[in-house]
């Protein structure tokens, strides 16, 4: 596995739990130095019990030697980050062209190169044509294996994912994979065998339809809040029909994370590139940079416009529960503003304290929900953690009139009002 974050990482540990010898490769020394001395760099549930236990039996091996790696290895997966380039909407590829100059000196017996980094598609020809001396010498096929993964459930995704897409016209690649994939296709996932082009173009098609889904649903929400609908109440009635299904069709914040906005973007280049109109994808884009605003507008309104001194908690600020990573979060450019308009932010996330935030002089990290809540004005539930499911808000914080904006929908508001909490959701 070339690149050991969120994808590598959690490939290898578990193509090594199914018996195979793994070497995790990363060009940040640090990060294998860490999971050499057992220190896990993510915040994954599951991840670090199989981890230590293929490390002790030498099936898994961190390390910084590319040449060695490469050398010892039948496949080799490419799962370098494919951020979105400055200025621009698309995929910036160029860890993907470093491994693949590296590459070029080191194979001299046939290796199967597998793109897990989600790259656009004809990615894979370029990929090709830089190594044509290589593919012309039968050295190496070029595969495309994107990785559907959710951080947070990664290591139940991976292990049984709902399809396994494979892209390659190459006979024998395509068999070598079918058997490295066969323990997690026997227990009823679908292995499925495409062209390259298409296995890369799966990816993006699926991560902007799930983009829009959310955005949809919030869209929705905006209605709801005007026609006195609870937006909970059409998620469950739309979700019932089987043609829709119930999830992504949660009212909430922005999407964020590491994928749905690069990947949307990303997918809208691409169009553009075969001068081709996504018209619904370029709007969900839209809809989800307008959201930010929107429901920042929406929290201070709640605070009746007065934001300055005010004490604001976030609880949750990662992008989504069960995860460390902030790339792309609402809670950012939310945060950012209320720091700018003299608002004092206290933050709690399971997941620890946030760089994102640490040189924002009014936003103030804290070890435990109630250090977070006791001087609240209002409490912001942004991310649905568990630990935040079943909150006494009354005794949590010390100010009579507090107010909660739950933009998780997790609480009822039949229930608060009950409680003489002055409560708002989203779309309700
Ligand atoms: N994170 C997810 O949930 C997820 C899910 C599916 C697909 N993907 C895709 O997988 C790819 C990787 O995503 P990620 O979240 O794991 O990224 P990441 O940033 O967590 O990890 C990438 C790693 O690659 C390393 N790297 C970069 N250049 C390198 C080089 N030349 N040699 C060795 N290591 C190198 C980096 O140091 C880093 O550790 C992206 O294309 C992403 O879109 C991510």
């Amino acid at each position: 596995m070339i690149g050991t974050g969120y994808v590598g990482l959690v490939s290898g540990v578990c193509f090594s739990d199914l018996g195979n010898t793994v070497y995790c490769v990363d060009k940040d020394k640090s990060k294998i130095d860490f999971l050499n001395n057992g220190i896990i760099p993510i915040y994954e549930p599951g991840l670090e019990e199989i981890l230590k236990r293929n490390h002790k039996q030498k099936r898994l091996i961190f390390t910084s030697d590319l040449k060695k790696a490469v050398n010892n290895s039948d496949i080799i997966f490419i799962c370098v980050g494919t951020p979105t380039k400055k200025n621009s909407n698309s995929a910036d590829l160029k860890f993907i062209f470093q491994v693949v100059k590296k590459l070029k000196k080191m194979i001299s017996k046939y290796k199967i190169i597998v793109t897990k980094s989600t790259v656009p598609v004809t990615t894979g020809d370029k990929i090709e044509k830089s190594l044509i001396n290589l593919k012309n010498r039968k050295l190496i096929d070029i595969v495309s294996n994107p990785e559907f993964l959710r951080e947070g459930e990664a290591i139940k995704d991976f292990s049984s994912p709902d399809r396994v897409i494979i892209g390659t016209d190459s006979k024998k690649a395509n068999k070598i994979l079918k058997s490295l994939y066969m323990p997690i296709i026997k227990k009823n996932s679908r292995y499925f065998h495409t062209s390259r082009r298409g296995a890369e173009l799966i990816k993006y098609a699926s991560n902007a339809f799930l983009a829009t889904k959310i955005s949809y649903i919030n869209e929705l929400a905006n209605l709801c809040e005007k026609a006195d609908v609870d937006i909970k109440d059409i998620s469950i009635g739309m979700g019932l029909d089987q043609r829709i299904g119930d999830r992504f069709l949660r009212a909430g914040p922005a999407y964020g994370g590491s994928c749905f906005p690069k990947d949307t973007r990303a997918l809208i280049d691409t169009a553009k590139q075969f001068k081709t109109n996504l018209a619904i994808v370029k709007s969900v884009v839209k809809s989800n940079n307008k959201r930010k605003i929107l429901l920042t507008k929406k929290l201070e309104k709640i605070l009746n416009g007065k934001l300055r001194n005010k004490n604001i908690t976030f609880l949750g600020v990662t992008f989504k529960p069960n995860t460390d990573d902030m790339r792309e979060a609402s809670s950012i450019p939310m945060i950012e503003y209320l720091n700018k308009k003299d608002s004092k932010i206290r933050y709690y996330d399971p997941s620890g304290e946030k760089n994102e935030f640490r040189k924002l002089k009014n936003v103030k990290y804290c070890k435990n929900i109630s250090s977070a809540c006791i001087y609240s004005d209002l409490i912001v539930l942004h991310t649905e953690w568990n630990d935040f499911k079943l909150l006494n808000f009354k005794n949590l914080v010390k100010k009579n009139n507090f107010k909660v904006f739950d933009m998780r929908n997790i609480y009822s508001p039949l229930k608060m009002r009950s409680l003489k909490i002055k409560y708002f959701g989203v779309g309700r």
